[in-house]
């Protein structure tokens, strides 16, 4: 390499795989995987460095698209969201740390992940995400979920857990508290899902891992 190709030269990083078993582990079990402290602390880190350096302006309400009314998707979630595009090294890092967990899942389990797509959300006091699931059956191609969490000492008595349902049928679910290095990883298919209203401003990554799809010709359309 001479010195203009070492300049530019970026490493590639080797992460620990332990916790991408113990996700695999669980999602053969169960389906779902939930990691207590399982970011890195330098990806969690990276995240909450990006996720400082958003502004309001950056932060767009979800679900409002062209077509839906304001009050309506109110009801539904309520939520802020940034996508994050790898645009900043910190960005980039988390979205590699995503790639290396895609190659092992599909060492391991042959899901045929194909890309992932991932965005910071920001409930303030009160706001909430009601039932639902990330993926339809049939329709779509997000097969798997990631939640990861970014808030400091978080409480019980803050609210805003996420509680994941195992079932259409489950009125009880699971439920995981919003704290700084907790991650989550489901089926997106089957596992019904809410956010609960909480006192304090909430801050977490949702992602997806994708399966490629095509429509009209067109290979892994955005969505
Ligand atoms: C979502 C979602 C859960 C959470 O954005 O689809 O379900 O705990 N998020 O933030
Ligand atoms: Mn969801």
């Amino acid at each position: 390499m001479n010195r203009e190709q070492l300049a530019s030269y970026q490493p590639l990083h080797v992460f620990d795989e332990v916790i991408f078993e113990n996700v695999v582990d669980d999602l053969v079990t169960k389906g779902f995987s939930i990691q207590e402290n399982g970011l890195p602390d330098f990806i969690t880190q990276a995240l909450l460095s990006c996720q400082k350096a958003i502004s309001e302006a950056e932060y767009k309400r979800a679900g409002i698209g062209r077509a839906e009314n304001y009050q309506q998707a109110e009801k539904v979630r309520g939520d802020e969201i940034c996508w994050i595009t790898g645009s900043s090294q910190e960005g980039a890092l988390w979205l590699s740390w995503c790639e290396a967990m895609q190659l092992y899942i599909n060492r391991s389990l042959f899901m045929g992940l194909f890309s992932f797509e991932s965005h910071f959300a920001c409930y303030e006091p009160g706001k909430f995400y009601k039932r639902h699931v990330d993926a339809f059956k049939g329709q779509g191609n997000r097969v798997l979920s990631l939640v990861a969490y970014l808030n400091d000492k978080w409480q019980e008595d803050d609210g805003g857990e996420l509680v994941l349902y195992a079932d259409e049928s489950d009125e009880t679910g699971t439920k995981i508290l919003p704290t700084k290095g907790t991650f989550v990883v489901f089926l997106s298919e089957a596992f019904p899902h809410e956010v609960l209203p909480a006192v304090r401003t909430r801050h977490s990554v949702a992602g997806w891992f994708r399966v490629n799809g095509s429509v009209n010709d067109n290979i892994d359309p955005p969505r």
